[in-house]
């Protein structure tokens, strides 16, 4: 893949909230946590861990939890990654739970990617109550939920989301 070609396939992703009810396989589940793995991590602690939910009623409960998103329910997959304080913690102290957030956020973009090169659709989804997730998904203490990853077969937005221009963004030398 050359680089324009990798700015085709950044750019031919979009949030997909619509599921057809054809379920995602166990070999694609496998490879977008294969490409997981090979995520950057602080240390190189991999300060993520994921809860790769199938179940209807657990999907239920997830819905509510995020306020009722539907796309939570309909999406055959739930990717909950999480950050994990203590195996980043143990070695950077405060620090590690920044670390953590970092591990677990790049750990999850590697999956939407990885599902995005399948053909597959998903949704990035971080609004949630964070005790009513820990709660369903049996996460102890140490254990921050930082998103679910809807994943499922969809179509692909037929516009893009518009976007700042990259400059926009960027403050040369100092803010
Ligand atoms: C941190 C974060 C939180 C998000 N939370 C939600 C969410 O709770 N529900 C939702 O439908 N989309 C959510 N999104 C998806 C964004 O709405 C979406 O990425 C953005 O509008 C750009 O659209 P695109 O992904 O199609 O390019 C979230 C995305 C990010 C990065």
């Amino acid at each position: 893949m050359d680089s324009s070609e990798f700015l085709e396939f950044l750019t031919t992703r979009t949030s997909v909230r619509e599921y057809g009810s054809t379920p995602i396989t166990d070999a694609e589940i496998e490879y977008i946590l294969s490409c997981a793995s090979t995520a950057p991590s602080a240390g190189n602690l991999e300060s993520w861990d994921v809860i790769l939910v199938k179940d209807e009623d657990v999907r239920l409960c997830l819905c509510d939890a995020a306020f009722n998103q539907q796309h939570i329910e309909q999406a055959p997959v739930i990717l909950a990654v999480c950050a994990n304080y203590v195996r980043s913690m143990s070695r950077y102290g405060e620090r590690g739970i920044l670390y953590a957030l970092q591990d677990a956020s790049i750990a999850g973009t590697y999956m939407m990617l990885a599902a995005h090169s399948l053909g597959l659709q998903s949704c990035w989804t971080g609004a949630f109550d964070d005790e009513d997730v820990r709660e369903v998904l049996d996460l102890p203490q140490h254990i921050r939920p930082v998103v679910l990853l809807a994943i499922g077969r969809g179509h692909p937005a037929p516009t893009r989301t518009s976007r700042m221009a990259a400059g926009e963004h960027v403050h040369n030398e100092r803010w």
